[in-house]
């Protein structure tokens, strides 16, 4: 037993091991050297996201002088203590470099290549997957295919999403491909049409020969929103799976800013929407991977992003500021460890 082996004893990741998938979440830098949270990293972890060191724009601030000394950085971090690293993100209209945004298409075809290219190679045969492309879709921009408008549509076509994958595949023919994206997992109509639309896409890039071997769930959740019984769901997983593609979940995190502000309570309904989702995707599908966006509360990007009206800070991930282990870690670690077989109890969802 190596010293990563035993350092995981017990961890989240040991717990994802019983039933054959891999527990992580996102890093950046700043964490590799942040004690205690990098020992919590290092036992519950075996796959680490960079939460945006990986990004166009983190990477090219300025087009044409890429960095990739943070990325390197993680990347080292993560091979070091053995960790998987899934990379994040190769083309994602919201990490476009600013500069960019304005050039001719063709401009943006020749950098957007560059940087796929460039990128996908210098990690090759050290990355577990990669999330090629990033949120797709978006109904609201009124397509017929509900394709997200975005540079990478205006510039290469709607066949872009099969020019990133082939690139990716023939430069990291070892790395699994990802289709990441949003809101396929609340319960509302306007999720049930992007379910339904992410369906017809994957159908449409299978029967194209494009190599998407896995879906991308990013799974950012709220507390009080997310159902516990969601038939709708369970029937698109299933038919991911029937389509024989795998699925990871992304991105989980269980924003709090509907619950109320007591900690011990909210900390518990934080919890079970943990359990119930957890226990939902893993029983309907075959799940590789399952990340949090960030392990603890100081670190979530749902300050920012989904502030709570009261003021009060978030407390939507498994640790607290003092990394110290919440209810919603158990949770996390009883759905991970309770053996299942995908699909085995077939009854209508
Ligand atoms: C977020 C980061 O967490 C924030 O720190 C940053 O300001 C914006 O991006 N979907 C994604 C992630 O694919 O890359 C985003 O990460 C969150 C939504």
């Amino acid at each position: 037993m190596n010293m990563h082996h035993e350092q995981r004893m017990g961890g989240l990741s040991s717990a994802a091991a019983q039933n054959g998938l891999l527990f992580g979440t996102a890093v950046c830098t700043s964490d590799v050297l942040a004690q205690p949270l990098t020992r919590a990293i290092l036992r519950d972890c075996s796959i680490v996201t960079p939460e945006y060191e990986m990004k166009w724009d983190a990477v090219c601030p300025n087009p044409g002088f890429p960095d990739y000394s943070a990325a390197d950085e993680l990347v080292s971090f993560a091979l070091a203590n053995a960790l998987a690293v899934h990379g994040h993100t190769l083309w994602w209209h919201e990490s476009v470099p600013p500069a960019l945004r304005t050039e001719p298409e063709k401009r943006f075809r020749e950098a957007a290549m560059d940087h796929l290219q460039a990128t996908v190679t210098r990690y090759a045969g050290r990355l577990h997957s990669w999330d090629v492309v990033n949120e797709p879709l978006e109904p609201a921009d009124g397509r017929a295919d509900s394709l997200r408008e975005t540079p990478f549509l205006s510039a290469f076509g709607p066949g872009y999403i099969e020019t990133a994958f082939h690139q990716a595949s023939l430069l990291d023919p070892a790395a699994i491909l990802v289709l990441n994206e949003m809101g396929l997992e609340y319960a509302s109509p306007a999720a049930e049409d992007k379910r339904r639309q992410m369906l017809a896409l994957l159908e449409r890039e299978k029967s194209r020969g494009t190599p998407i071997a896995c879906l991308g769930i990013q799974s950012h959740l709220t507390a009080l929103e997310q159902p516990r019984n969601h038939p709708e769901l369970r029937t698109f997983l299933r038919e991911v799976r029937a389509m024989g593609l795998t699925v990871m979940i992304t991105e989980l995190d269980v924003s709090d800013h509907l619950c109320p502000r007591d900690r011990r309570r909210r900390d518990a309904i934080v919890a079970d929407t943990y359990r119930a989702y957890l226990d939902l995707v893993l029983e309907e599908t075959e799940v590789l991977a399952v990340s949090t966006w960030r392990l603890s509360d100081d670190r979530t990007w749902l300050n920012g992003f989904r502030p709570r009206p009261d003021g009060a800070p978030q407390r939507p991930l498994l640790y607290d500021r003092a990394i110290r282990r919440k209810p919603a870690w158990h949770e996390v670690e009883h759905a991970l460890s309770k053996e299942r077989q995908p699909g085995s109890d077939e009854a209508p969802p």
